[in-house]
């Protein structure tokens, strides 16, 4: 009887154990950060991608939809895993929260448009289909956690030693950025011709002068820039080659040179 009831209670204890050892295999998953795909999520993610993307991204998300041969600054690749805009490191994969930013708010001055008007689960699942076109996503490797934003430093507020740090700015800009950008930063330096990406398309400088600038209106987004480059883009990373002080300064040049009206070439 003694004996019939000890197995019974050992039978209760291990069958209340085992969904807790579940919990604890769940955690080491997300641990990982590559989440188990949400099954409902993706098909929903498929319609919507059929509906309002293939035009452009094409079926197989690589970017030749019947209006994207038709571009200029061609609609991205999704098999290549690369991407332009994003808050983590240049080898890594954007978050989540970085492709739901570009796809409700569109990019500026590119032929992709504003999503705000799908509701948020729509460009939430269409977020999670973009995922499927490259096996970047399936290896933990590839993420990272979204870069701190960088603070600027404290010249910036003491206008005489912000002109001191702007001059230094603006003769490392002649240097670095010029051959690229331009002397006037508007995407016409004498490099600017030859520049192709990483899926083989001409691509332009940026025009640093232009009303919106695509990667941010923040001077923290353009320190990120020089700091990190842009992946898939001939858009150096200057981390190695120049020091966080002499990237602000470029930075503060920057800004002055936003800041001065354009000049009409003739
Ligand atoms: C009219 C054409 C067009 C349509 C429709 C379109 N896109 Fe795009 N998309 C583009 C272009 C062009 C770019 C490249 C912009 C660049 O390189 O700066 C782009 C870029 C992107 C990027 C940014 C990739 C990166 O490098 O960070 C994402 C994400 C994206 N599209 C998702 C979508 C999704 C999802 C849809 C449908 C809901 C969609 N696009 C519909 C043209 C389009
Ligand atoms: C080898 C050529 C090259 C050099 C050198 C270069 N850039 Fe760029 N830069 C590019 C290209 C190409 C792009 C456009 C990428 C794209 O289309 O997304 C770009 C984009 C940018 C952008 C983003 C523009 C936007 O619309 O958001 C900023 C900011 C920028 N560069 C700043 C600089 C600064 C500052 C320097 C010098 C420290 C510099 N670049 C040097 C090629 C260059």
């Amino acid at each position: 009887m003694v004996k019939s009831l000890k197995r019974y209670l050992k039978y209760i204890f291990i069958c209340l154990m085992v969904p807790w050892l579940h919990l604890g295999a769940a955690e080491t998953v997300a641990k990982l950060k590559v989440e188990p795909p949400d099954f409902a999520l993706f098909s929903q993610g498929k319609y919507v991608f059929e509906k309002n993307c293939v035009v452009c991204h094409g079926e197989r998300g690589d970017g030749k939809g019947t209006m994207g041969l038709t571009l200029d600054i061609r609609p991205r690749d999704f098999r290549s895993g690369i991407f332009k805009y994003k808050s983590t490191p240049t080898d890594s994969l954007p978050t989540t929260e970085d492709l739901f930013r570009t796809v409700s708010n569109g990019i500026t001055g590119t032929a992709m448009p504003i999503f705000s008007h799908l509701s948020e689960r729509d460009r939430r699942a269409v977020v999670e289909y973009v995922k499927f076109f490259s096996p970047r996503w399936n290896h933990p490797k590839n993420y990272a956690k979204p870069l701190p934003r960088a603070v600027s430093p404290d010249w910036m507020d003491d206008g005489d030693k912000l002109k001191v740090q702007r001059a230094k700015g603006a003769e490392l800009f002649m240097v670095t950025c010029v051959p690229c950008h331009g002397p006037k930063g508007e995407g016409n330096g004498p490099n600017a011709v030859q520049l192709v990406d990483l899926w083989n398309f001409p691509i332009k400088p940026g025009n640093l002068r232009a009303a919106h600038l695509r990667q941010g209106e923040e001077m923290a987004d353009w320190y990120r820039v020089v700091t990190q480059g842009i992946a898939g883009t001939p858009m150096p990373t200057f981390a190695d080659s120049l020091t966080g002080e002499q990237r602000w300064q470029i930075v503060a040049y920057l800004q002055q040179l936003r800041s001065e009206p354009v000049e009409k070439s003739k």
